[in-house]
């Protein structure tokens, strides 16, 4: 990377990262004392105390994931760093996982429960003629739902900050108000990032508003859920089932409720790991550090 004072840059890599995307940078450190540049991972907290630590060469903050709610951008803007994230690239790995989870799996085939054939044991909705409301209707919402439509879903409803007809229309999704899309939806599917307004937006409140069969879906952020209501809700019946790819926290505890429950299935923050998606998101994650070590714009910049 040239820069105008012919110094080579020095960047921070919190963590190993695929190959493809290692090999475009010159240089790695231990500390980010002094650093240039952080290419940095979702369970990296980039607050005032880092950056100041980090010092004023710091040009560039490049994290590998879509998710940038561990990263101050504020912060970041006011010390004139620029923010760079993966979006897009993920979003088919992320939607197809989203997708598998609706039909969430169950430990009885390792605890020995799974006996003669029932005729009612551990049936759920379909999605053959279900409802399906989508809350976080951006790429990876939009795309759970082509990837559901196939299914014969019945219907979809959607939530988000703001309507969106143009999304809409392809799948046919209608806006709906966050409680009249957990009233009417068998599967609801959490696909929104983790904001001061979505922070816990799955309460006990909210568990209680869906229908008693209705499976949960998470591959966002285990924060916009209050776990422990989720627990209760699996627990009492509020609720039928539960896929998570996230949780409080990560990693999840080996004594969590969640994993004692027949109902819930629990994979640890997964959904974007397939080989050509994680070397992408590297990819694009090195020439967002790059281009900012430069002082150009960003390929994929987090607007402040
Ligand atoms: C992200 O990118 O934010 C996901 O959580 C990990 O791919």
């Amino acid at each position: 990377v040239s820069m105008s004072s012919g110094a080579r840059p020095r960047v921070f890599i919190s963590r190993r990262i695929p190959e493809e995307g290692r090999a475009l940078l010159a240089a790695t450190c231990d500390s980010v004392a002094g650093v240039d540049g952080i290419l940095c991972l979702l369970t990296d907290t980039i607050n005032g105390e880092l950056l100041d630590a980090a010092g004023p060469n710091l040009k560039v903050v490049s994290t590998l994931s879509v998710g940038y709610d561990h990263i101050d951008v504020k912060e970041c803007a006011r010390r004139n760093v620029k923010v760079g994230y993966t979006p897009g690239i993920l979003t088919a790995a992320v939607a197809e996982l989203t997708s598998v989870l609706l039909s969430p799996g169950i430990r009885a085939v390792e605890n020995g429960e799974w006996g003669t054939w029932k005729p009612m044991w551990l049936c759920g909705p379909g999605l053959d003629g279900a409802t399906v409301g989508i809350v976080g209707f951006g790429r990876i919402g939009v795309t759970v739902g082509r990837y559901l439509k196939p299914f014969g879903v019945a219907s979809f409803l959607y939530h988000d900050s703001f309507q969106k007809p143009v999304e809409a229309s392809e799948l046919g999704a209608e806006y709906a108000s966050f409680d009249e899309l957990l009233a009417k939806s068998d599967f609801v599917v959490a696909c929104c990032a983790l904001t001061d307004e979505t922070r816990n937006l799955f309460n006990a409140s909210a568990f209680k508003k869906m229908k008693n069969n209705a499976v949960f879906v998470n591959t966002s952020r285990g924060g916009i859920v209050n776990q422990n209501d989720l627990i209760t809700a699996l627990q009492s019946g509020q609720i039928g089932a539960a896929g998570l790819d996230v949780t409080t926290p990560e990693p999840l505890p080996t004594d969590s409720p969640l994993l004692k429950l027949d109902n819930c299935i629990v994979l640890p923050h997964i959904a974007s790991a397939t080989h050509k998606t994680r070397a992408a998101m590297a990819v694009l994650a090195a020439n967002n550090l790059l281009a900012g070590l430069r002082g150009d714009r960003l390929p994929q910049e987090v607007e402040s």
